[in-house]
């Protein structure tokens, strides 16, 4: 079972800043292949998964991924830092053309746990970048009733603590 319980075939477009846990929740509740990762696409085009320079390819990729999938009503779940209002509008708006609901997952994971986990990772994000991330995390979860989707559920590490084993997908 999925906690939240999320549609399927859907939209999941996940906003958290680093280490609030994306890619681990995507990864215990979801097929590898459902979920489409800016980091992932910065390895596969650029030196690896933090290389910025490769930044607008990999989102150019993640959006022809993003619009391929939904065209073909697959579940498609985007893990990025979610925080681009424009690109979240387009996201909506291929879900909307291809009939399927659209929702939002916030990692909801207090600043201190973020910055715990990243000074802890093996390439940490500067922690001035964290703060502006932590900072458009909240502005973003400001704007996200007013823009249409089906749901904003809000995850949060008490709920999360334990990720159950994989494979989640009921
Ligand atoms: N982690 C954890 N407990 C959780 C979730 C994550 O201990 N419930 C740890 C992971 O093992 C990882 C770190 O926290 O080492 C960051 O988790 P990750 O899912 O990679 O966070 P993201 O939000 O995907 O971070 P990024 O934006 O940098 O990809
Ligand atoms: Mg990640």
């Amino acid at each position: 079972l999925r906690d939240p319980a999320l549609p399927d075939p859907a939209l999941v477009v996940l906003v958290g800043a680093s280490g609030s846990g994306k890619s681990t929740w995507a990864a215990s509740r979801f097929r590898a292949a459902e979920v489409v990762s800016s980091d992932t696409l910065r390895g596969l085009v650029g030196s690896g998964p933090h290389d910025l320079d490769a930044s607008t390819d990999a989102f150019a990729l993640l959006e022809h991924i993003v619009q391929a999938r939904l065209g073909r009503t697959l579940t498609t779940v985007v893990d990025t830092l979610g925080s681009d209002a424009a690109r979240r509008r387009r996201w909506l708006d291929l879900a909307r053309r291809a009939g399927l609901p659209a929702v939002v997952v916030v990692l909801d994971t207090p600043a201190s746990v973020c910055r715990s986990r990243n000074a802890a990772r093996e390439r940490a994000v500067p922690a001035r970048v964290l703060t502006s991330q932590l900072a458009s995390v909240t502005g973003t979860v400001a704007a996200l009733a007013d823009e249409g989707w089906d749901a904003v559920h809000h995850v949060r590490p008490a709920a999360d603590a334990t990720p159950p084993p994989a494979p989640a997908r009921t």
